[in-house]
Protein backbone atom coordinates (compact mmCIF):
# COMPACT_ATOMS: atom_id res chain seq x y z
CA UNK A 1 0.00 0.00 0.00
CA UNK A 2 1.47 3.49 -0.91
CA UNK A 3 2.44 5.45 2.47
CA UNK A 4 0.11 8.23 1.60
CA UNK A 5 -2.92 6.10 2.15
CA UNK A 6 -1.34 4.43 5.35
CA UNK A 7 -4.01 4.97 8.05
CA UNK A 8 -3.04 4.69 11.81
CA UNK A 9 -5.39 5.03 14.92
CA UNK A 10 -3.73 7.46 17.32
CA UNK A 11 -4.38 7.02 21.30
CA UNK A 12 -3.94 9.87 23.80
CA UNK A 13 -4.02 9.92 27.56
CA UNK A 14 -1.14 11.31 29.08
CA UNK A 15 -3.29 14.64 31.12
CA UNK A 16 -7.48 15.47 31.25
CA UNK A 17 -8.29 14.46 27.90
CA UNK A 18 -8.93 10.78 26.75
CA UNK A 19 -8.94 11.09 23.04
CA UNK A 20 -8.61 8.66 20.10
CA UNK A 21 -8.45 9.38 16.29
CA UNK A 22 -8.09 8.24 12.42
CA UNK A 23 -5.46 9.69 10.54
CA UNK A 24 -4.38 8.53 6.77
CA UNK A 25 -1.18 9.68 5.54
CA UNK A 26 0.00 11.26 8.53
CA UNK A 27 -2.67 13.98 7.15
CA UNK A 28 -5.90 13.66 6.66
CA UNK A 29 -8.25 13.57 9.65
CA UNK A 30 -11.14 10.90 9.12
CA UNK A 31 -11.87 11.10 12.85
CA UNK A 32 -10.81 12.96 16.13
CA UNK A 33 -12.61 12.17 19.22
CA UNK A 34 -11.60 13.86 22.75
CA UNK A 35 -13.49 13.21 25.57
CA UNK A 36 -12.55 16.25 28.27
CA UNK A 37 -12.14 15.83 31.45
CA UNK A 38 -12.35 19.83 32.07
CA UNK A 39 -15.43 20.19 34.17
CA UNK A 40 -14.56 17.59 36.33
CA UNK A 41 -11.14 19.37 37.11
CA UNK A 42 -12.20 22.73 37.10
CA UNK A 43 -14.13 22.41 40.71
CA UNK A 44 -10.52 21.75 42.05
CA UNK A 45 -8.66 24.58 39.56
CA UNK A 46 -6.52 22.38 38.09
CA UNK A 47 -5.88 18.33 37.20
CA UNK A 48 -6.60 16.21 39.50
CA UNK A 49 -4.92 12.66 38.77
CA UNK A 50 -5.95 10.31 40.84
CA UNK A 51 -9.41 11.21 39.21
CA UNK A 52 -7.81 11.93 35.35
CA UNK A 53 -7.16 8.28 35.42
CA UNK A 54 -10.07 6.95 36.66
CA UNK A 55 -12.25 8.85 33.99
CA UNK A 56 -9.89 7.47 31.30
CA UNK A 57 -10.61 3.70 32.12
CA UNK A 58 -14.22 4.76 31.88
CA UNK A 59 -13.81 6.65 28.54
CA UNK A 60 -10.78 5.23 26.85
CA UNK A 61 -12.76 1.97 25.00
CA UNK A 62 -15.77 4.23 24.10
CA UNK A 63 -13.59 7.21 22.87
CA UNK A 64 -11.60 4.44 20.55
CA UNK A 65 -14.96 2.71 19.54
CA UNK A 66 -16.39 6.30 18.47
CA UNK A 67 -13.59 7.42 16.50
CA UNK A 68 -13.84 4.11 14.59
CA UNK A 69 -17.48 4.56 13.76
CA UNK A 70 -16.84 7.86 13.20
CA UNK A 71 -14.77 7.16 10.32
CA UNK A 72 -17.14 4.40 8.91
CA UNK A 73 -13.46 1.68 9.90
CA UNK A 74 -12.60 -1.04 11.84
CA UNK A 75 -9.54 -2.00 13.24
CA UNK A 76 -8.66 -4.28 10.49
CA UNK A 77 -8.76 -1.55 7.96
CA UNK A 78 -6.04 0.40 10.00
CA UNK A 79 -2.78 -0.34 9.34
CA UNK A 80 -1.02 0.57 13.11
CA UNK A 81 -2.12 2.49 16.14
CA UNK A 82 0.10 4.82 17.97
CA UNK A 83 -0.11 5.71 21.41
CA UNK A 84 1.34 8.49 23.91
CA UNK A 85 4.09 7.03 26.02
CA UNK A 86 4.92 10.75 27.63
CA UNK A 87 5.50 12.69 28.80
CA UNK A 88 2.55 13.60 31.06
CA UNK A 89 0.76 11.95 33.99
CA UNK A 90 1.94 8.23 34.76
CA UNK A 91 -1.35 7.05 35.95
CA UNK A 92 -3.09 8.50 32.57
CA UNK A 93 -0.48 7.27 30.67
CA UNK A 94 -0.76 3.74 31.23
CA UNK A 95 -4.24 3.77 30.70
CA UNK A 96 -4.03 4.79 27.15
CA UNK A 97 -0.60 2.57 26.61
CA UNK A 98 -2.84 -0.58 28.16
CA UNK A 99 -5.48 0.31 25.89
CA UNK A 100 -3.56 0.46 22.70
CA UNK A 101 -1.28 -2.71 23.59
CA UNK A 102 -4.21 -4.88 23.98
CA UNK A 103 -5.81 -3.76 20.84
CA UNK A 104 -2.19 -4.44 18.86
CA UNK A 105 -2.06 -7.83 20.33
CA UNK A 106 -5.48 -8.95 19.65
CA UNK A 107 -5.89 -7.07 16.07
CA UNK A 108 -1.94 -8.38 15.44
CA UNK A 109 -1.44 -4.35 13.87
CA UNK A 110 1.33 -2.69 15.02
CA UNK A 111 2.08 -0.31 17.84
CA UNK A 112 3.92 2.77 18.15
CA UNK A 113 4.86 4.59 21.02
CA UNK A 114 5.16 8.26 20.62
CA UNK A 115 5.94 11.81 22.15
CA UNK A 116 3.10 13.60 23.24
CA UNK A 117 5.26 16.80 22.49
CA UNK A 118 6.59 15.66 19.49
CA UNK A 119 2.84 15.27 18.38
CA UNK A 120 1.84 18.50 19.23
CA UNK A 121 4.30 19.70 16.04
CA UNK A 122 2.90 17.26 13.82
CA UNK A 123 -0.05 18.58 14.52
CA UNK A 124 0.65 21.36 11.96
CA UNK A 125 0.85 18.51 9.20
CA UNK A 126 -3.12 18.01 9.31
CA UNK A 127 -6.30 18.47 7.93
CA UNK A 128 -9.37 17.53 7.65
CA UNK A 129 -11.05 15.12 5.18
CA UNK A 130 -12.53 16.76 2.28
CA UNK A 131 -10.75 20.10 3.35
CA UNK A 132 -7.92 21.46 1.02
CA UNK A 133 -4.85 20.50 2.70
CA UNK A 134 -1.72 23.59 2.99
CA UNK A 135 1.01 23.07 2.22
CA UNK A 136 3.29 20.92 4.08
CA UNK A 137 5.90 22.59 6.71
CA UNK A 138 9.77 23.30 4.91
CA UNK A 139 13.00 22.00 6.79
CA UNK A 140 15.34 23.71 8.60
CA UNK A 141 12.41 25.33 10.78
CA UNK A 142 11.99 26.45 14.48
CA UNK A 143 9.08 25.15 15.76
CA UNK A 144 7.61 26.86 19.32
CA UNK A 145 6.05 24.07 21.41
CA UNK A 146 3.97 25.90 24.37
CA UNK A 147 1.62 23.73 26.30
CA UNK A 148 0.12 23.50 29.76
CA UNK A 149 3.93 21.28 30.53
CA UNK A 150 5.95 22.89 28.76
CA UNK A 151 7.64 25.63 26.20
CA UNK A 152 10.10 25.38 24.02
CA UNK A 153 12.31 26.48 21.52
CA UNK A 154 13.18 23.23 18.89
CA UNK A 155 15.35 23.40 15.56
CA UNK A 156 13.83 20.44 13.18
CA UNK A 157 15.97 20.19 10.41
CA UNK A 158 14.22 17.35 8.51
CA UNK A 159 11.37 14.53 9.67
CA UNK A 160 11.71 13.59 13.23
CA UNK A 161 14.72 15.58 14.56
CA UNK A 162 15.00 17.98 16.91
CA UNK A 163 17.55 20.04 18.33
CA UNK A 164 16.29 21.96 21.50
CA UNK A 165 17.44 25.35 21.47
CA UNK A 166 15.87 26.43 25.12
CA UNK A 167 13.06 26.09 27.60
CA UNK A 168 11.83 27.47 29.75
CA UNK A 169 13.65 27.74 32.89
CA UNK A 170 10.57 27.74 35.66
CA UNK A 171 6.79 27.94 34.40
CA UNK A 172 5.60 26.99 31.33
CA UNK A 173 3.47 29.70 29.29
CA UNK A 174 0.13 27.82 29.47
CA UNK A 175 0.90 27.08 33.08
CA UNK A 176 1.48 31.02 33.71
CA UNK A 177 -2.00 31.03 31.80
CA UNK A 178 -3.49 28.93 34.42
CA UNK A 179 -2.04 30.33 37.32
CA UNK A 180 -2.66 34.04 36.60
CA UNK A 181 -5.94 33.29 35.72
CA UNK A 182 -6.24 31.77 39.87
CA UNK A 183 -4.93 34.71 40.85
CA UNK A 184 -7.38 36.63 38.62
CA UNK A 185 -10.75 34.35 40.09
CA UNK A 186 -10.93 33.50 36.31
CA UNK A 187 -12.02 29.53 35.76
CA UNK A 188 -9.92 27.02 34.63
CA UNK A 189 -8.31 26.41 32.13
CA UNK A 190 -6.99 29.84 32.55
CA UNK A 191 -5.45 30.20 28.64
CA UNK A 192 -9.32 30.56 27.17
CA UNK A 193 -10.57 32.02 30.02
CA UNK A 194 -7.53 35.05 30.09
CA UNK A 195 -8.33 35.68 26.15
CA UNK A 196 -12.05 35.86 27.04
CA UNK A 197 -11.47 38.53 29.71
CA UNK A 198 -8.78 40.39 27.62
CA UNK A 199 -11.19 41.38 25.17
CA UNK A 200 -12.40 43.99 27.32
CA UNK A 201 -8.89 45.12 28.51
CA UNK A 202 -6.51 47.75 27.72
CA UNK A 203 -2.95 45.71 26.91
CA UNK A 204 -0.75 48.37 27.46
CA UNK A 205 -2.50 49.88 31.06
CA UNK A 206 0.26 47.89 32.78
CA UNK A 207 4.07 47.13 31.99
CA UNK A 208 4.56 43.68 33.52
CA UNK A 209 8.85 42.70 33.46
CA UNK A 210 9.83 40.14 30.36
CA UNK A 211 12.95 38.15 31.80
CA UNK A 212 16.22 39.08 30.75
CA UNK A 213 17.98 35.38 30.63
CA UNK A 214 21.75 34.45 29.70
CA UNK A 215 20.32 31.98 26.62
CA UNK A 216 18.11 33.88 24.38
CA UNK A 217 16.26 31.00 23.21
CA UNK A 218 15.64 30.28 27.20
CA UNK A 219 12.29 31.54 28.74
CA UNK A 220 10.91 32.39 32.45
CA UNK A 221 7.30 33.34 33.45
CA UNK A 222 7.84 33.39 37.33
CA UNK A 223 8.42 36.75 37.42
CA UNK A 224 5.74 38.14 35.17
CA UNK A 225 3.22 35.67 37.14
CA UNK A 226 4.72 37.62 40.73
CA UNK A 227 4.38 40.84 38.65
CA UNK A 228 0.90 40.04 38.24
CA UNK A 229 0.48 39.22 42.35
CA UNK A 230 1.42 42.02 43.40
CA UNK A 231 -0.78 44.36 41.18
CA UNK A 232 -3.86 42.26 42.07
CA UNK A 233 -2.40 42.35 46.12
CA UNK A 234 -1.86 46.53 45.42
CA UNK A 235 -5.75 46.85 44.55
CA UNK A 236 -6.68 43.90 47.44
CA UNK A 237 -5.19 46.20 50.25
CA UNK A 238 -6.77 48.94 49.31
CA UNK A 239 -10.20 47.63 48.82
CA UNK A 240 -10.86 48.38 45.32
CA UNK A 241 -12.05 46.28 42.65
CA UNK A 242 -9.54 44.14 40.56
CA UNK A 243 -9.35 45.84 36.60
CA UNK A 244 -9.16 42.15 35.59
CA UNK A 245 -9.76 42.98 31.92
CA UNK A 246 -6.80 44.87 31.47
CA UNK A 247 -4.30 43.21 33.56
CA UNK A 248 -5.45 39.57 31.96
CA UNK A 249 -5.10 41.93 28.24
CA UNK A 250 -1.56 43.43 29.57
CA UNK A 251 -0.16 39.70 31.16
CA UNK A 252 -1.35 38.34 27.83
CA UNK A 253 0.62 40.81 25.33
CA UNK A 254 3.54 40.66 27.65
CA UNK A 255 3.78 36.21 26.89
CA UNK A 256 2.98 37.14 23.71
CA UNK A 257 5.76 39.65 22.89
CA UNK A 258 8.06 37.11 24.64
CA UNK A 259 7.41 34.34 22.52
CA UNK A 260 6.66 36.16 19.56
CA UNK A 261 9.91 37.84 19.74
CA UNK A 262 12.42 34.95 20.67
CA UNK A 263 10.96 32.75 18.25
CA UNK A 264 11.36 34.92 15.15
CA UNK A 265 15.08 35.97 16.37
CA UNK A 266 15.52 32.48 16.66
CA UNK A 267 14.41 31.42 12.93
CA UNK A 268 16.42 34.47 11.64
CA UNK A 269 19.80 33.16 13.30
CA UNK A 270 19.48 29.76 12.41
CA UNK A 271 18.28 30.46 8.96
CA UNK A 272 14.57 28.63 9.27
CA UNK A 273 12.41 28.19 6.25
CA UNK A 274 9.26 28.58 7.96
CA UNK A 275 8.13 28.32 11.73
CA UNK A 276 5.80 25.74 13.08
CA UNK A 277 3.48 27.18 16.46
CA UNK A 278 1.95 24.49 18.51
CA UNK A 279 1.16 23.06 21.75
CA UNK A 280 -2.31 24.29 23.96
CA UNK A 281 -0.87 28.08 23.84
CA UNK A 282 -1.15 27.92 19.86
CA UNK A 283 -4.83 28.40 20.33
CA UNK A 284 -4.37 31.81 21.77
CA UNK A 285 -5.78 34.54 19.25
CA UNK A 286 -3.32 37.24 20.14
CA UNK A 287 -0.28 34.91 19.72
CA UNK A 288 -1.55 33.72 16.70
CA UNK A 289 -2.84 37.49 15.15
CA UNK A 290 1.60 38.30 16.02
CA UNK A 291 2.68 35.58 13.35
CA UNK A 292 0.37 36.56 11.37
CA UNK A 293 0.76 40.12 11.51
CA UNK A 294 4.29 39.41 9.75
CA UNK A 295 5.88 38.34 6.51
CA UNK A 296 9.06 37.28 7.10
CA UNK A 297 8.72 33.53 7.84
CA UNK A 298 5.79 31.34 6.36
CA UNK A 299 4.23 30.40 9.65
CA UNK A 300 1.81 27.11 10.59
CA UNK A 301 -0.07 26.82 13.15
CA UNK A 302 -2.58 24.01 13.47
CA UNK A 303 -6.36 24.91 13.57
CA UNK A 304 -7.61 25.44 16.80
CA UNK A 305 -9.21 22.77 17.72
CA UNK A 306 -5.97 20.52 17.30
CA UNK A 307 -3.92 23.03 19.44
CA UNK A 308 -4.73 21.31 22.78
CA UNK A 309 -4.62 17.80 23.41
CA UNK A 310 -6.30 15.44 21.03
CA UNK A 311 -5.35 12.13 19.14
CA UNK A 312 -5.07 13.25 15.66
CA UNK A 313 -1.65 14.50 16.51
CA UNK A 314 -0.69 11.39 17.97
CA UNK A 315 -1.66 9.12 14.65
CA UNK A 316 0.08 11.94 12.56
CA UNK A 317 3.41 11.56 14.62
CA UNK A 318 2.71 7.68 14.89
CA UNK A 319 2.77 7.83 11.26
CA UNK A 320 6.38 9.55 10.41
CA UNK A 321 7.11 6.58 12.76
CA UNK A 322 6.06 3.97 10.84
CA UNK A 323 7.39 5.05 7.39
CA UNK A 324 10.75 5.72 9.08
CA UNK A 325 10.53 1.62 9.32
CA UNK A 326 10.67 1.78 13.02
CA UNK A 327 8.87 -1.26 14.65
CA UNK A 328 8.23 -1.80 18.36
CA UNK A 329 7.40 -4.74 20.57
CA UNK A 330 4.28 -4.48 23.46
CA UNK A 331 7.05 -4.61 26.53
CA UNK A 332 7.59 -0.39 26.59
CA UNK A 333 6.91 1.11 29.60
CA UNK A 334 5.18 4.77 29.81
CA UNK A 335 7.79 7.49 30.19
CA UNK A 336 6.55 10.41 32.57
CA UNK A 337 9.31 12.93 31.93
CA UNK A 338 10.16 11.99 28.24
CA UNK A 339 12.24 15.48 26.54
CA UNK A 340 11.39 15.49 23.23
CA UNK A 341 15.06 16.11 21.83
CA UNK A 342 15.62 12.34 22.64
CA UNK A 343 12.67 11.32 20.92
CA UNK A 344 14.51 10.83 17.23
O1 LIG B 1 -1.31 21.20 24.91
P1 LIG B 1 -2.29 21.23 26.02
O2 LIG B 1 -3.73 20.93 25.72
O3 LIG B 1 -1.87 20.27 27.18
C1 LIG B 1 -0.55 20.03 27.52
O4 LIG B 1 0.09 19.23 26.81
O5 LIG B 1 -0.11 20.71 28.48
O6 LIG B 1 -2.16 22.70 26.67
C2 LIG B 1 -2.98 23.10 27.71
C3 LIG B 1 -2.60 24.52 28.08
C4 LIG B 1 -3.30 25.04 29.33
O7 LIG B 1 -2.34 25.62 30.18
C5 LIG B 1 -4.26 26.09 28.78
O8 LIG B 1 -4.50 27.16 29.68
C6 LIG B 1 -3.52 26.57 27.55
O9 LIG B 1 -2.94 25.41 27.00
N1 LIG B 1 -4.44 27.17 26.57
C7 LIG B 1 -4.38 28.47 26.20
C8 LIG B 1 -5.48 28.68 25.32
N2 LIG B 1 -6.15 27.49 25.17
C9 LIG B 1 -5.48 26.57 25.95
N3 LIG B 1 -3.54 29.45 26.55
C10 LIG B 1 -3.76 30.67 26.04
N4 LIG B 1 -4.79 30.96 25.23
C11 LIG B 1 -5.67 30.02 24.82
N5 LIG B 1 -6.68 30.31 24.01
ZN1 LIG C 1 -0.36 18.59 25.16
Amino acid sequence: MKQAHLRVLGIESSCDETAAAIVEGGRVIHSNVVASQIDLHAQYGGVYPELASREHVRAIYPTVEAALKNAYMNLSEIDAIAVTQGPGLAGSLVIGVNAAKAMALASGKPLIPVNHLEAHIYAAWLHKAGSKPGPEPKFPLIALLVSGGHTELVLMSDHLQYQSLGSTLDDAAGEAFDKVARLLNLSYPGGPAIQAAALDGNPEAYKFPIARLDSPWDFSFSGLKTAVMRQVDAYKDFATDVPVADIAASFQATVVETLFSKTMAAAETHKAREIIVAGGVSANRALRDAFRGQNKFKVHIPHVSLCTDNAAMIAAAGFRHLVNGESYGLDFDVLPNWPLSTSA
